[in-house]
């Protein structure tokens, strides 16, 4: 069927804002997908929430609950299969994937990190940026493989790092560009755009090619003083 939409499962551990922006594109018809699980490993998740408020079906399995990580991913990919999950979305789940859910998936599984990959991989990434002194920073789509923040490249977004930034400010301009690129990415994917050659993710038909270069500091003819 031609316009038949990808349901997706949609993984998160914290607030959930990248949730909220998948929510809000789906309904919005940005993206031809439905969400038909929303699966926590933390009861208190925000994510939860914003789920039940979007009326979409929620599910938290406490991983304390579980005697190993196989048992809590067959777990979860029971329960994402039963709701029909095709692809599955990482927004903040902070459980590493076993064997057991990653084969479940294969190629089906895209997270969403707060670094120009593969700098800063693993978790506080925006506080490595930070910390480092990159003078830009900013976001990755990319698929899931078998270690942490790894897998293909799907789309990055930069952002300047500026020098009254602290952590907090920076986080939030980085945030701002993950609630763009995460529908980006999952819509490429419901089209059938995404060919994942090696390491590298061709996206078919090719987008338009942009080749300007993004300064920070900007050159000195777009410098105010
Ligand atoms: C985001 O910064 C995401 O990149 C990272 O975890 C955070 C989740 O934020 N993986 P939210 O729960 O979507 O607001």
């Amino acid at each position: 069927m031609l316009n038949k939409k990808l349901r997706l499962g949609v993984l998160a551990s914290g607030g959930g804002t990248n949730l909220q922006a998948i929510i809000d594109t789906c309904r919005q018809g940005v993206i031809n997908a439905e969400i038909g699980l929303v699966l926590s490993n933390k009861s208190d998740a925000g994510a939860l929430e914003r789920g039940r408020k979007a009326g979409l079906p929620t599910l938290c399995l406490d991983h304390r609950q579980y005697t190993d990580r196989e048992g809590f991913d067959r777990a979860a990919v029971a329960a994402l299969r039963d709701a029909g999950v095709q692809l599955v979305a990482l927004a903040g789940f902070m459980r590493i994937l076993t064997p057991v859910f990653l084969n479940a998936f294969p190629q089906r599984i895209l997270n969403i990190h707060p670094a120009l990959l593969p700098a800063f991989p693993g978790v506080h990434a925006q506080r490595q940026a930070f910390q480092y002194g990159v003078k830009l920073a900013g976001c990755t789509v990319h698929f899931v493989d078998n270690g942490v923040d790894t897998g293909p490249i799907v789309i990055q977004a930069a952002v300047p790092v500026l020098d009254d930034d602290t952590e907090e400010t920076l986080a939030a301009r980085i945030l701002a560009q993950e609630h763009r690129i995460y529908p980006r990415a999952i819509q490429l994917f419901a089209e059938g755009r995404l060919h994942i050659e090696g390491r590298k993710v061709r996206i078919v038909p090719p987008l338009s090619p942009r080749e300007q270069a993004l300064l920070n500091p900007p050159p000195a003819s777009e410098d105010a003083v």
